[in-house]
């Protein structure tokens, strides 16, 4: 009896040390919306599927507010296990001070490679021939959300351009309705004016502002176009008084205000919404007038830590994101494209497939973020929350403090 009450204690230890294995890992995020909620618990789900244990460190407020936090962390000694940073530039600093893994082993294990799509998102992930993040998805900005029924109240058709939506506006207040719904963050204003550049001023206007940081361009004739839509933008949007991005897409959803200039995860509130592309609302990419999406979109890089079990489960994570099962699920969720071109995206909503349509074309532009330096984008930022905010400052004054900026930019 004695000998079976030890054996069975023995094999709750074994089990117990096996579940003990489970190494908690902590990702940090700023995923907080209903869609982005979503879409985050597919990662965890899958990482704890592989015996790990996801710790969730979803940081409120935007990206603006996460990522400062994020980077004392890093540097503080305080690592958390992997982090979410925006394609591009904003995690330079600490790959160059060495603070970051480097994961060229299972990147080449795993052929990143072959099945990265656009390779540039991969080539952004490599510094001196070593890869130190995971692209997780391609996010773009280029999109205007409509409320079907804010229209329909207001007895005027669903625009299909911006044009359209301008001039609906008048109609659209008289029915009580706000035209445009903007949220106050500064990064909110200033992504509005980029995708109004990239449909107005095209591909290579925007990419000799942004790319070449020509000042020039920057204060010309094609940005004052630009600055003419912003001030549209403004006084369309002079009535939202909310903050975060998606209390403004709630406002397209309740058919509250008109439209929305957002990046594609506002796709996740009208899915979590149970509302239906085409029938509730209807999305405009390029804001109907130049289809050409941008490669922004999440990557995720993992801080060098000391224990070597939290070590191998980065190594788990970061193989489980490029999965193809979970390319799907999570992208499903997040309204973003999958970065992997083999996978089966049968499932997308009529928006998704019509983002897929214009990558597959290759109509694509760079972020900001992959061009220009966080302090740059932060210089911006602030412009256009003030420029927002301010309705006596001119879309004059505002182009040339716009091409001073682009003139002092690495
Ligand atoms: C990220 C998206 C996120 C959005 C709003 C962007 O910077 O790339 O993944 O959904 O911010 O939170």
């Amino acid at each position: 009896m004695k000998v079976h009450i030890f054996a069975a204690a023995l094999a709750a230890s074994v089990a117990f040390s096996g579940a003990a294995r489970a190494t908690d890992l902590e990702v940090t995020h700023w995923w907080t919306s209903g869609g982005e909620a979503a879409a985050v618990a597919e990662f965890a789900k899958a990482f704890d599927a592989t015996g790990n244990h996801w710790v969730d460190g979803a940081i409120a407020g935007g990206g603006d507010t996460a990522r400062p936090i994020m980077i004392s962390r890093i540097t503080g000694g305080d690592p958390m296990g992997a982090t979410q940073f925006n394609h591009g530039r904003q995690a330079e600093e600490l790959v160059q001070a060495g603070l970051m893994r480097d994961l060229t082993d299972v990147a080449e294990k795993e052929h990143w490679k072959d099945v990265i799509r656009p390779a540039s998102l991969l080539t952004e992930c490599t510094v001196d021939g070593k890869v130190y993040c995971v692209p997780i998805n391609i996010h773009s900005w280029q999109w205007l959300w409509l409320s079907n029924k804010a229209f329909e109240d207001a007895g005027v058709p669903v625009p299909k351009n911006w044009d359209e939506f301008v001039a609906a506006a008048p109609a659209l207040e008289k029915a009580g309705k706000i035209p445009l719904a903007v949220g106050r963050q500064s990064w909110q204003t200033s992504g509005a004016f980029n995708v109004l550049m990239v449909a107005i001023g095209g591909k290579d206007i925007y990419k000799k502002v942004y790319a070449d940081k020509d000042a020039k361009v920057a204060a010309g004739p094609e940005i004052a176009k630009v600055f003419k839509a912003a001030d549209d933008a403004r006084k369309m949007a002079a009535k939202s008084n909310v903050q975060d991005w998606n209390q403004a897409t709630n406002l397209v959803i309740t058919g509250a205000a008109g439209g929305q200039i957002m990046g594609d995860w506002a796709q996740g509130e009208f899915q979590v919404a149970k509302q239906v592309a085409g029938k509730d609302y209807t999305c405009l990419p390029g804001l109907g007038v130049n289809a050409i999406i941008s490669t922004d979109g999440d990557s995720f890089y993992f801080p060098k830590l000391s224990d070597p079990e939290k070590s191998k489960a980065q190594e788990v994570l970061a193989s489980i994101m490029l999965s193809p099962k979970t390319q799907v699920a999570f992208n499903l969720k997040k309204g973003s494209l999958p970065v992997r071109g083999d996978v089966d995206t049968n499932a997308a909503n009529d928006c998704m497939k019509k983002g897929l349509d214009i990558l597959a074309k290759g109509n694509t532009v760079p972020s900001t973020n992959q061009m220009m330096t966080e302090d740059s984008n932060t210089q911006i930022n602030d412009l256009f929350a003030e420029f927002f905010a301010n309705p006596s400052m001119t879309p004059e004054a505002a182009q040339k403090r716009f091409a001073d900026i682009i003139a002092s930019a690495q």
